[in-house]
């Protein structure tokens, strides 16, 4: 199956298990807006608690908050928004279809990048061991002549975007031949700047209404909350102030199913230190961050760091955490250093004093900012993506199983008489689905078969099911069989719940932090 293929099998069972849902379906659907279904649910809550707790807990320092979607609008002037929180568009006059010119040019260059990695790959299997990777990528004519390419491109497109030159951002399309994959041709339209916000307004029309936006980022609750939760909280730097909550942007291509939508989730965090100490902060939680993601076991290999050669408007260091999702390694996470561009904004906006007494130094000043930013749905995605397997077993049969880290699995165990027209096992089964679900998400199962149920259980990712049969009214064991290995094991009833929770107790994940 190609990665394509898989991604669009993965769409299909996402809606077939109740994970996730196009929003207004039976109205046809709303681009880019996704209802998260019965498992969907789970699963998030149980992300959102591994980042919530690896956090606020884990960090005597660290303190959250809810702050609310709506805020004053000036907010958005402050933190650079309404100025500067724009993508390029670019049309196709015979589609009539909407692109950003950035992304066009990144795919471009993509492509290229993809045809050195073939060559390199097929010089590999030509020389085999006694291949020289860095030798080849130097000399190979090939090679050199795509690089040079992508270089000249790259160049151009770094230089761009610097100086916000959106007429040479069309130059380029034209430049490399860049067609519109519907019509298939050239015949674009300038490029223009489109702000992402969302704009609604607050109060009656005829009242004067205000113009509000959708926040496009949870950071600025935070950001004007600041003084209340260092004051109230008695917070000494180094703190932090961590939030998961929505974010909403009018995003002009918005694909790849929940990589990017219109409506969509973040959990946030923002640290604020000393300045002149944000680079080594900045380090700290990128490895910090990192070994979060590491932690989950769902590959070392599977991440990397980008570090980003156009800072934002806040920024004086950045980095993305990219994970291989079935189309390549994209951001999964954003870790920046923001300096103290918004405090010190919404200090001149508000007219109020942010500053902080450094009680060390008797000086006072703005502090500076390192945020840690990841959205829930692409952390959802990363883990179902890589989660996602058929298997061929040894009877010929396939079986869809979903691996996903067990403390963050939506069902933890389901529970199932053998047969469900016996009063006394269905009975038993229900005694200990009672007694399990104070402790675990479980689900009590007696339709079809066992193996028809086995297939299900592993459809939805649930790490173990527990078979009641006859013995067990005799012996007061039951079957657990493990979802990974498939391997079957008898044991008593009474040493169920610490047999689940070793696997599936999602302390035990945080102790590793
Ligand atoms: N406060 C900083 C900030 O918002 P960002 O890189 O624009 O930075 C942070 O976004 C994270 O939010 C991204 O790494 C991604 O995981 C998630 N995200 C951003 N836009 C998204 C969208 N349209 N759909 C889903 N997730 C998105």
């Amino acid at each position: 199956m190609t990665q394509d293929e898989l991604f669009k099998v993965l769409v299909a069972h996402c809606k077939e298990y109740g994970f996730i849902f196009p929003s207004s379906e039976i109205y046809d659907g709303l681009a880019a807006v996704y209802d998260y279904g019965q498992m969907g649910v789970e699963l998030k809550n149980n992300i959102k608690s591994y980042w919530w707790n690896a956090m606020t807990r884990l960090n005597e320092n660290i303190v959250g908050i809810d702050s609310c979607i709506f805020m004053h609008p000036k907010i958005w002037e402050a933190s650079g928004h309404v100025a500067a929180f724009n993508d390029p568009l670019i049309d196709n006059k015979d589609s009539k279809k909407r692109y950003r010119a950035d992304v066009l040019i990144e795919e471009y260059l993509g492509k290229i990048e993809e045809k050195i990695n073939k060559e390199v790959a097929k010089g590999k299997k030509k020389f085999g061991e006694n291949f020289d990777e860095e030798q080849f990528r130097a000399t190979n004519p090939n090679v050199l002549r795509e690089l040079a390419k992508y270089n000249e491109v790259h160049n151009r497109y770094v230089a761009a975007e610097n100086a916000n030159d959106l007429a040479e951002y069309k130059q380029i399309i034209l430049d490399c031949g860049i067609v519109c994959p519907i019509s298939g041709t050239c015949n674009w339209t300038d490029v223009r700047q489109f702000n992402l916000m969302f704009s609604t307004s607050m109060g009656a029309a005829s009242e004067g209404a205000n113009t509000i936006y959708l926040r496009p980022e949870t950071a600025q609750g935070i950001f004007v909350n600041y003084l209340n939760v260092q004051k109230t909280g008695r917070m000494k730097l180094p703190f932090g102030i961590a939030q998961i909550g929505k974010a909403f942007r009018n995003e002009i291509v918005a694909r790849q199913f929940i990589f990017r939508m219109r409506e969509f989730e973040q959990m946030e965090m923002q640290f604020f230190i000393k300045p002149g100490t944000e680079l080594d902060w900045f380090k700290q939680w990128k490895e910090n961050r990192m070994k979060w993601h590491v932690n989950l076991g769902m590959g070392a290999e599977n991440y990397r760091f980008h570090d980003h050669e156009k800072l934002a408007h806040y920024a004086n260091a950045a980095t993305d955490v990219e994970f291989r999702f079935p189309f390549g390694f994209k951001e999964l996470e954003g870790i920046h250093s923001r300096t103290n561009f918004d405090l010190g904004n919404h200090q001149k906006y508000s007219g109020k004093k942010i500053q902080y007494f450094d009680p060390e130094s008797g000086e006072s000043y703005v502090p500076y900012v390192i945020e840690t930013s990841i959205g829930v749905d692409r952390m959802f995605l990363a883990v179902l993506s890589n989660s996602y397997k058929e298997e061929v077993l040894e009877s010929g049969e396939t079986r869809v199983v979903l691996s996903i880290p067990a403390p963050i699995a939506p069902v933890k165990a389901a529970v199932m008489p053998l047969v469900k027209n016996n009063e006394e096992l269905t009975n038993l089964a229900q005694s200990i689905m009672n007694d399990l679900k104070y402790d675990f998400n479980c689900q009590y199962d007696e339709k079809d078969s066992i193996g028809k149920r086995y297939r299900r259980q592993d459809a939805i990712g649930t790490p173990y099911c527990i078979t009641v049969d006859h013995e067990s009214l005799e012996d007061h064991c039951v079957t657990v069989r493990d979802r990974d290995t498939m391997q079957q094991e008898r044991i008593p009833i009474a040493e169920l719940r610490s047999l689940i929770d070793k696997k599936v107790n999602l302390n035990n994940l945080l102790r590793n932090l």
